[in-house]
């Protein structure tokens, strides 16, 4: 598995969702509850930015139509979306935070 890192922790503020690049992937990195998380950053119902929406109890709201996502399993926990979004391991290093992009689930 292969960790390459996306930002510094110190980037990530609370709740505010980061949108990053890897190998062409847009991932959705987000600082919670104590731990770091990433996401593939875009919603399974349409082609939107989840890195735009609100974070709320370990999920990521999509803005457009509302369907949350667990960051932890990246299933969705309401409709319109039916489809998981991909999540990824994170590993911090002192203040490096490293992805990669094999999925977990
Ligand atoms: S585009 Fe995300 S729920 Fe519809």
């Amino acid at each position: 598995m292969t960790f390459v890192r996306v930002c510094g922790l110190g980037e990530l503020e609370e709740d505010t969702p980061k949108r990053v690049e890897l190998d062409g992937t847009p991932v959705s990195v987000v600082r919670t509850e104590g731990e770091v998380f990433a996401i593939n950053d875009i919603c399974s119902h349409a082609n939107v930015s989840l890195s735009e929406g609100e974070v709320d109890d370990c999920h990521i709201e999509c803005w457009l139509h509302g369907s949350r996502f667990d960051l932890r399993s990246g299933k969705p926990d309401a409709l319109p979306a039916t489809r998981p979004v991909p999540v990824y391991p994170v590993k911090i290093e002192g203040d490096d935070v490293l992805v990669s992009l094999t999925q977990e689930s």
